[in-house]
């Protein structure tokens, strides 16, 4: 059976991004896998959040994984910082990982280049611990969006380096997943860029339905198309995106000969697109409240994943120290 496994920064609310680049495939994948989800609140500590906030989010980010349907009867759900073996492999990961190949990663680079006052070690080692997250239940898969595929390359080859090091098969080459077909950039509303947690651009899955409307209503476009199969701008381009993941495909084709053909009305497109949204929003977002005020539920959610996740971990970490020579006497 495959092993899967994917995490989520606790850094505020889940985003569409968040939900179509990963959540979704959790959850169809959880009943056929032996699957680990996790909120990685460590990875949230490179940006160096007030430790109010750090608790909040982790409540938040937990709440609406259980309202998208994860259920944690079948998967081991935990939060990253309860299982400290991570941390462990991270530092011995990290033996074998070049400051050069850190240095060269693009979230890094964007990172630097956003808080010039705050360049730290978590973040350099930010790959090495997400390394670390997949390679500690040595998963095969890892359902992530676009924008993770370059960390999902550095797990490969830091596992291969390892195996080939050491001369063993030890860890598997984790591949990021999305049932075999692209992996999906979901866009922001704003007419540029993917959609994120800090733009400004995002719906995310506990907002009102009201909320929704007028966010969509607001998004970029342009001034129509002029001629029959003109080619669309980034802001048209990334409302039909949306479109696709949220609306049957019906109504897909008939915008899109509409926009072929000129007839376009940009606002029939986005009521549309809103009533779509909101119809893969609401009833998460009905959910998430009545789970987030549950203090007893999520004790029970977290302290029984822990405990799954650490079984795993355990054995996984236990081998690398046997590998590279640590022994008790
Ligand atoms: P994070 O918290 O930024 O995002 C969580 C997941 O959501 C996906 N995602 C998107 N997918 C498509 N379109 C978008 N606009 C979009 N925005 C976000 C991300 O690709 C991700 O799958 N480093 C990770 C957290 C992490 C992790 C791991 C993930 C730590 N360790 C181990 C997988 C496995 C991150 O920052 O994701």
């Amino acid at each position: 059976m495959d092993r899967v496994l994917s995490g989520i920064r606790s850094t505020g609310q889940l985003h569409l991004g968040n939900y179509f680049g990963a959540l979704r495939n959790f959850v169809k994948m959880q009943h056929d896998a032996e699957c680990f989800f996790f909120i990685a609140d460590y990875h949230s500590l490179t940006t160096h959040p007030d430790p109010r906030a750090l608790h909040d989010n982790v409540r938040n980010a937990l709440s609406e994984y259980l309202a998208a349907g994860l259920d944690p009867n079948v998967a081991t759900i935990y939060v990253q910082s309860d299982v400290p073996e991570v941390a462990e492999l991270s530092l011995l990961l990290g033996m074998h990982a070049y400051v050069g190949e850190l240095e060269r990663t693009a979230s890094f680079k964007e990172k630097i280049r956003k808080h010039k006052d705050n360049i730290n070690i978590g973040l350099l080692n930010y790959p090495v611990l997400m390394a670390a997250d997949i390679l500690l239940h040595r998963a095969d898969k890892v359902p992530v969006g676009k924008d993770q595929e370059q960390h999902l390359e550095l797990t490969r080859r830091f596992a291969r380096r390892f195996n080939t090091l050491y001369e063993v098969d030890y860890f598997p080459e984790s591949e990021a997943y999305n049932f075999g077909v692209e992996l999906v950039k979901i866009p922001g509303l704003d007419g540029t860029g993917k959609m994120g947690k800090s733009e400004g651009n995002g719906i995310f899955l506990s907002d009102t339905d009201a909320e929704i409307r007028k966010k969509v209503m607001r998004a970029v476009t342009d001034s129509g198309p002029t001629t029959p199969d003109s080619p669309m701008s980034e802001p048209v381009a990334n409302i039909f995106t949306l479109l696709k993941v949220v609306a049957p495909a019906d109504k897909v084709t008939f915008f899109t000969e509409q926009y072929n053909s000129c007839k376009i009305r940009y606002g029939d497109l986005k009521r549309e697109l809103a009533e779509d949204i909101i119809g893969v929003v609401a009833p998460i977002r009905e959910k998430i409240e009545a789970i987030r005020s549950n203090d007893k539920y999520l004790h029970e959610v977290v302290c029984d994943g822990a405990e799954r996740a650490r079984r795993s971990a355990a054995k996984t970490v236990a081998g690398v120290r046997e590998i590279m020579g640590i022994r008790r006497f």
